[in-house]
């Protein structure tokens, strides 16, 4: 499994735990590195700029390979400049990109060998990063957890290798090995994978979070914009369904009123991740859990290693079923 990542990462398989806010955590970045894959964290999992500098100054120190962090990159952000200024000097071995413009974040961070990543959800922005100087794009499809995008990956990673001159790592749907090597056969360099992290033991999320990834399918997660403002899955437990997916005609007046949609926003915003909080690491009947469809293919809580493990395998006996296809002359 030699792509451009493995190469220039000096890694074992083409696979980044992908970042997953209040989700991943240095125990998991740790456990990626030691299982031959690269872990990636939101530099929002830690609380202050303060907390991140110390975390990182403790994961370069710990970790046994590389690792990622995530920077969102538009005004929700309040701390990025504080962000900045921690991973120039600590440099991670890369960062991803998401929401807003990742041209600040290009600029200071290529000369201290930091590789930036862009997540992207079509062509149109692909090539605003490329022409950026962005090292590779993540190619968010439709089969993602979280916000995902609108079109799936058999379209949009040919698409983006056709349009775009940079490395393609798709995100999204990947639960099982046979998955893995079909994205992999796409022409991809490497996936991102976050949904099957989620319920392992060394995230630290909730033991019902964790069990409702195992016990949930695909057919339970659903779309919501009335959480966070965006299109985001979560699963449907009985107090989504009581809550409903849709902002309520009061709420989608607010969020699109000119003159009060700005603070309406960054309240449903707020709300929402305090909510998305309370449900990640306590037992509350507000069970608000994001997570994406490829939790069918969850069937236990296993350390990192292991979800590592059986995809490795199972993407092995894959590729030789698949060989013993035979195509006709
Ligand atoms: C619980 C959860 C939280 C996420 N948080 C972030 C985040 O903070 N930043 C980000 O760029 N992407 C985030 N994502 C998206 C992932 O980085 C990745 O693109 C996605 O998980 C890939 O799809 P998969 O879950 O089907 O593997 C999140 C996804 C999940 C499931």
């Amino acid at each position: 499994m030699k792509t451009w990542l493995t190469e220039t990462f000096n890694i074992k398989y083409p696979i980044i735990m992908a970042p997953m806010f209040l989700v991943t955590n240095k125990e998991m970045l740790i456990e990626a590195a030691k299982a031959g894959i690269m872990g990636c964290t939101p530099a929002l999992n830690w609380r202050t700029p303060e907390d991140f500098e110390a975390g990182m100054k403790e994961l370069k120190e710990s970790c046994p390979g590389p690792f990622g962090i995530n920077l969102i990159a538009n005004k929700s952000n309040i701390h990025l400049k504080k962000q900045l200024d921690v991973c120039e000097k600590y440099p991670p071995a890369f960062v991803i990109t998401s929401l807003g413009s990742p041209e600040e974040i290009i600029r200071r961070l290529k000369p201290h060998g930091t590789k930036v990543f862009c997540d992207v959800v079509d062509v149109a922005y692909a090539k605003k990063v490329e022409a950026h100087g962005a090292d590779a794009l993540i190619a968010v499809n439709s089969g993602a957890g979280g916000h995902c995008g609108p079109i799936p990956a058999s379209i949009l990673v040919p698409l983006l290798k056709k349009e775009c001159n940079i490395p393609v790592i798709s995100a999204g749907g990947i639960g099982t090995g046979a998955g893995l090597l079909s994205i992999m056969a796409l022409g991809c360099d490497g996936v991102s994978i976050g949904s099957p992290f989620i319920s392992t033991k060394e995230s630290g999320v909730s033991k019902e979070y964790k069990e409702a990834c195992v016990n949930y399918g695909a057919q339970d997660i659903v779309l919501s914009d009335k959480i966070s403002g965006t299109p985001c899955t979560v699963i449907k437990t009985p107090y989504v369904e009581k809550i409903g997916i849709n902002q309520n005609f009061l709420e989608s007046f607010l969020n699109t009123n000119k003159t009060v949609k700005k603070y309406a926003k960054m309240l449903t915003y707020y709300k929402g991740m305090k909510l998305v909080e309370k449900a990640a690491f306590s037992a509350t009947y507000k069970t608000v859990w994001v997570a994406g469809p490829s939790i069918e293919f969850i069937n236990k809580i296993e350390h990192v290693h292991e979800v590592v493990e059986r995809l490795i395998s199972e993407y092995k006996i894959a590729f030789e079923d698949l060989n013993k296809i035979k195509i006709s002359e």
